[in-house]
């Protein structure tokens, strides 16, 4: 690479005008913008660049001998793939901050990289600022990581803090989430889970070296939360949070699922509130780490886009090392939960096939019962358990002691 790093932007959005303003503040990375790639020209934006930087000509990005760096940060999802892969056919290195992007498509970027040679950079996609890729890939390079847990998704723990600590309405919350930039294009993403579960991919990957299709993986947000449910949250001194996570089950086996979680006051991720992220991992012999910042938001987003611009200065790429180990687990949803699912007209418990009810309640207003049920017929029963007066949330932690 070139003493000067030259940038080829796509996306001048929340996130690409968070890098152009930390750039400018960030003189010793000898790294500028040369060319913005935009889809509309006249979009008014709050972030003014040089009108000769603008194109809407991806080819004139691609094609500038110049330029020896693409960094991606536009929210389609197909329109990135086309660049990002057409960029490594190319052999320029690219770093790329498109989760849903990178987490379907992972198995062929990692080819792409190794047959053309080149590296492609995100710890962006994963908790905004919160270096997680990069260590899971580095440090934790082993195989001691038993499980990666935590709140990923910075739009909905926004939502979740506003609606139980400050008392706000959950449209309101979301309607600010969106004006403060947290929330995808489209917020289902982040209220659904699927934000989540496309950087809890990213993150098993580096985690454990495996890939595990998003359709293969048990999702539930928190779009039908109620306030019965909050009552009783509030009654039993936790709070609701919308939880990812990847555990060893078995020294050969994982599981993982991304679902709506009681969480107590002794645990780490209770205090994550607002758009934070915090992220606990645990391994043998060293027990639980924690981390913790801010997960999304236009300039702690280009902060973590400028650590992979900087990476790059020394030619830093991901080697998927994990993928390599002779003994990498397989993935299972043969375990047990105990879940909370509070419903009222859909029978519940006639539906589900709890192997055990632990307590249940039963009123006009609401009724709900908690069970022990596998995570695979939690899978086969998921037209069910999204019918719009479900709320369904994990109660049970893989591991009991504080995380
Ligand atoms: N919509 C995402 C979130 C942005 O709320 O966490 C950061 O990935």
């Amino acid at each position: 690479m070139d003493n000067k790093i030259k940038i080829g932007l796509f996306g001048f959005g929340v996130v690409g005008q968070g890098i152009y303003k930390v750039l400018q503040n960030a003189k010793n990375a000898h790294a500028e913008i040369s060319k913005i790639c935009v889809r509309s020209l006249n979009k008014p934006r709050s972030v003014e660049a040089p009108a000769e930087l603008f194109t809407t000509s991806a080819a004139e990005v691609l094609d500038d001998p110049q330029i020896n760096l693409i960094v991606e940060v536009i929210d389609d999802a197909a329109a990135s793939y086309k660049i990002v892969t057409e960029a490594l056919r190319r052999g320029i290195p690219v770093v790329s901050g498109n989760k849903a992007m990178i987490a379907r498509n992972l198995p062929e970027l990692i080819e792409l990289q190794k047959k053309y040679n080149v590296a492609l950079l995100y710890d962006a996609s994963s908790c905004g600022s919160i270096p997680v890729i990069r260590n899971l890939e580095e440090y934790y390079d082993n195989d001691l990581l038993l499980e990666v847990k935590g709140i990923l998704n910075g739009s909905s723990n926004y939502i979740l803090s506003r609606v139980f600590d400050h008392g706000e309405d959950y449209a309101s919350a979301l309607g600010r989430a969106q004006q403060l930039g947290f929330a995808e294009s489209d917020p289902t993403f982040d209220i659904e889970g699927y934000d989540s579960l496309f950087k809890l991919i990213i993150i098993t990957m580096h985690a454990l070296g495996v890939y595990v299709a998003p359709e293969k993986i048990f999702t539930y947000g928190i779009s039908t939360i109620h306030d019965s449910d909050i009552r009783y949250a509030r009654e039993k001194r936790v709070k609701i949070k919308l939880v990812a996570q990847v555990a060893k089950v078995a020294p050969d086996k994982f599981t993982m699922f991304v679902m709506p979680e009681f969480v107590g006051p002794r645990k780490y991720i209770y205090s994550v509130d607002d758009e934070y992220n915090g992220v606990v991992i645990r391994g043998e012999c060293y027990d639980r780490q924690f981390m913790f910042g801010k997960g999304a938001g236009s300039l702690p987003t280009a902060s973590s886009i400028l650590s992979d611009i900087m990476a790059r200065r020394h030619d830093y790429r991901y080697e998927y090392k994990k993928m390599h180990y002779l003994d990498r687990p397989s993935y299972t949803t043969d375990i047990t939960l105990r879940v909370y699912v509070r419903y009222k007209d859909t029978p519940i418990p006639e539906l589900l096939p709890f192997s055990k009810i632990h307590e249940q309640y039963t009123s006009d207003e609401s009724c709900f019962v908690i069970g022990d049920i596998s995570l695979s017929q939690l899978m086969e029963h998921r037209q069910d358990i999204n019918a719009t007066d479900v709320f369904l949330a994990n109660t049970m932690s893989f591991f009991q002691n504080l995380d």
